[in-house]
């Protein structure tokens, strides 16, 4: 049998407040498929959502602006390089040369006022 390869404990990201829905996200440095990179949280509709940052479509991150992951309308994640458009709750591409990929999503939380990122085995800390 197989050991499941340790993780490591939640991470603490950011006050929930900080989060406004829409509203700017908050970047964490992480280390991906891709190796080393950042992921992020936003708000939208209520709930957390968390991504690694990086388009389907080159290996480039979303934000040109850190932290500005949303489009003018609040609805959805764009990529600032050739602006495709992500449907927030599932990370795909709406519309843009990565139509029908997906984000990779990230795990978080919100409990008692703070946002909290899980760590797996593919994306986990960096340091
Ligand atoms: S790099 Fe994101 S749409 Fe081209």
């Amino acid at each position: 049998m197989v050991e499941p390869m340790n993780t490591a404990p939640p991470r603490f990201i950011c006050f929930g407040d900080q989060l406004l829905e829409g509203g700017a996200g908050v970047r964490f440095d992480v280390i991906g498929p891709l190796g080393q990179g950042t992921a992020f949280v936003v708000r939208y509709k209520g709930s957390v959502l968390g991504y690694l940052n990086q388009c389907r479509h080159v290996p480039a991150e979303l934000d040109w602006v850190p932290g500005q992951f949303f489009d003018d309308s609040g609805l959805y994640l764009v990529c600032a390089t050739h602006g495709a458009l992500y449907e927030p709750r599932s990370g795909v591409c709406l519309s843009g040369p990565c139509k029908g990929k997906g984000l990779f999503p990230i795990v978080v939380e919100e409990r008692e006022g703070k946002v909290y990122w899980i760590p797996s085995e593919r994306i986990y800390p960096a340091g």
